[in-house]
C-alpha cells in the first residue's frame, strides 16, 4: 500500500550560537507511515523529535531531503501553497495547548475553518460535534483559562480535526495531562483512527503511549535507529 506520508533522507542543522560549528539534528533520516496508522516517535530530549515531526507536517523545511504527503512533494510548494496544503490535509496538536487566549472554545475550535472557507453554519454545527464528543459540550463559550489542562487540550484536539484531516500530528500531546487525562484523551485518538481514518504521528517521551500505537520509531543522534511493531495492547 502507498505511504500517506514518507520522507527521504531528511537533514537539518542549526547553526551554533558559540562556534562555526553547526548542530546536526537531523542527520538523514527516512520514514513512512502507512495509511490509518498510529504511529509514535520516541527519543532522549533534544534528539530531534520535534524538528521532525514539524518538518513532516510541513511546518518547518529540511535543510536537504524530502517529503511527501500521498503524491505531493512538500518541497515543492511554496509558503502560500503549503500553509494552504497544511489547513486542509493536516491537524496538529502541541504539548501546550495554544489556544488563543482572548477566544471561546467554539471560536478555537472554528478558527481552522475561518481560514479553510466553510460556509458558517455547517461549520458551527462541526465545530460543536466535535466539542461534544470530546465531552465539552457544557464549554462552547468558556475561555481557555476557564477550562482544565483536559479540557484545555481536548479543545485544542478537536480545533485540530476541524477542517477534517487526514493526518493528525501530535507533538507530546499528553505531556501536561495526569494520567486519568491522558488515558481518555488517547482512548479517544485511538477511536477516532477508526472513526475519520485518520493517521496519527505522536511524539511521545513515555513507553507505555509508545507501546499502545501500532509502531514505534527511536531517533537517536539524529537517525532512526529503531522501527518497531507493537502489539496494540489499546
Ligand atoms: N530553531 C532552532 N535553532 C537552533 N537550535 C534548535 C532550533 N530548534 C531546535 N534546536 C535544537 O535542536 C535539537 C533538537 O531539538 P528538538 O527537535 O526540539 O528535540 P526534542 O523534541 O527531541 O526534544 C536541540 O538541541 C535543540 O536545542
Ligand atoms: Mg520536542
Amino acid at each position: 500500500m502507498e505511504p500517506i506520508l514518507h520522507a527521504r533522507d531528511l537533514e537539518k542543522s542549526y547553526a551554533e550560537k558559540e562556534s562555526a560549528e553547526r548542530l546536526h539534528v537531523l542527520r538523514g533520516i527516512d520514514i513512512a507511515i502507512a495509511e490509518n496508522e498510529v504511529v509514535a516517535i520516541v527519543g532522549a530530549s533534544g534528539s530531534g523529535k520535534s524538528t521532525l515531526l514539524h518538518i513532516l507536517g510541513g511546518l518547518d523545511r529540511p535543510g536537504s531531503g524530502e517529503v511527501f504527503f500521498r503524491g505531493t512533494n512538500l518541497n515543492k510548494l511554496n509558503a502560500a501553497e503549503l500553509a494552504a496544503f497544511r489547513n486542509k490535509n493536516m491537524g496538529f496538536v502541541f504539548q501546550f495547548h495554544h489556544l488563543l487566549p482572548e477566544f471561546s472554545a467554539l471560536e478555537n475550535v472554528l478558527m481552522p475553518a475561518l481560514i479553510g472557507g466553510q460556509f458558517p453554519n455547517e461549520r458551527e454545527l462541526r465545530a460543536k460535534e466535535l466539542l461534544d464528543k470530546f465531552g465539552l459540550s457544557k464549554r462552547y463559550h468558556h475561555r481557555p483559562s476557564e477550562l482544565s489542562g483536559g479540557e484545555q487540550q481536548r479543545v485544542a484536539v478537536a480545533r485540530a480535526l476541524m477542517n477534517k484531516p487526514d493526518l493528525l500530528l501530535a507533538d507530546e500531546p499528553t505531556g501536561n495531562l495526569d494520567e486519568a487525562n491522558t488515558k481518555s484523551l488517547l482512548k479517544q485518538l485511538f477511536e477516532l483512527r477508526n472513526e475519520l481514518s485518520l493517521t496519527i504521528i505522536m511524539v511521545t517521551h513515555d513507553k507505555s503511549i509508545a507501546a499502545s500505537c501500532d509502531r514505534t520509531f527511536r531517533i537517536e543522534n539524529g537517525l532512526i535507529v529503531s522501527d518497531t511493531a507493537n502489539l496494540g495492547l489499546v
